[in-house]
């Protein structure tokens, strides 16, 4: 579970009515262990990236021809020893700051998983895992079938604030199912020691267990019935004295 904080917007250089948009963003990225910790600068012009420092990589790289031209002269000069530094100076506090803030106030998810559309046809089944309440709000939320991570046919959410500080998320997973197969949803959160993992049981789906409730209850109700109108017409036959005529 990785952590991304961005802990500082460095520049904004904004021209709204004309669509330019030139801003910088700094953000420290960290494992769950609060170790690991990396230092992004990137420099973005509108939404596009046009050079970044990344301190796992240790110097400025370009992706525009501008961009290139930038990256070279900060490597070359001062500023990236400067740069270098602030993974330490600025991260390893701030991280500090968070951990004993936000995230010992962390809120552990109410997973659920349910069948949203059972397979027919040619037409696949689809399975939704919904984390409610949680918080902070960074989450992974993936599938795994047969114990192998799954990674097309799913799509998420994000996390959606409920307003209240508390986050939700629910991803959806389409399969076609096969039989024998084992399907799970892993949750990981800043609040669980180790992920959470909910298997599906495909035998009894939520609809499924509401239809043989309400079928049960049917047949029940009929059975009751069936015995007391018995019952009475017993009661009542008997009572009758049968005179021939
Ligand atoms: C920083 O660079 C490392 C090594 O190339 C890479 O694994 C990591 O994803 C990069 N981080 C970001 C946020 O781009």
């Amino acid at each position: 579970m990785i952590l991304t904080v961005q802990l500082l917007l460095l520049l904004t250089l904004s021209l709204r009515t004309d669509g330019y948009n030139e801003y910088t963003v700094g953000e420290c990225v960290f494992s769950a262990a609060l170790t690991d910790v990396e230092f992004i600068v990137s420099y973005y012009f509108n939404k596009d990236p046009y050079v970044r420092f990344n301190s796992t990589v240790g110097e400025y790289v370009g992706y525009t021809e501008y961009g290139v031209k930038n990256a070279e002269r900060l490597n070359k000069g001062p500023e990236l020893q400067r740069i270098i530094g602030e993974r330490d100076r600025y991260c390893t506090p701030n991280i500090q700051t968070f951990s004993s803030h936000i995230l010992v106030k962390s809120v552990e998810p109410k997973i659920r998983l349910r069948s949203e559309k059972q397979a027919s046809g040619d037409h696949p089944a689809m399975l939704m895992c919904s984390a409610y309440d949680f918080y902070p709000p960074a989450i992974d939320v993936y599938w795994l079938r047969n114990g192998q991570k799954v990674t097309g046919d799913v799509t998420s959410t994000g996390e959606m604030a409920d307003g209240d500080w508390y986050y939700q998320i629910h991803s959806h997973l389409e399969y076609t199912p096969k039989s024998g197969e084992k399907i799970s949803c892993v949750v990981e959160h800043t609040s669980f020691k180790k992920p959470i993992i909910t298997d599906w049981d495909p035998s009894l789906s939520e609809s499924d267990r509401n239809k043989i409730a309400i079928g049960a209850s049917g047949l029940v109700l009929g059975i009751v019935l069936s015995a007391a109108g018995f019952i009475y017409y017993k009661k009542k036959s008997t009572g009758r004295i049968l005179v021939p005529n």
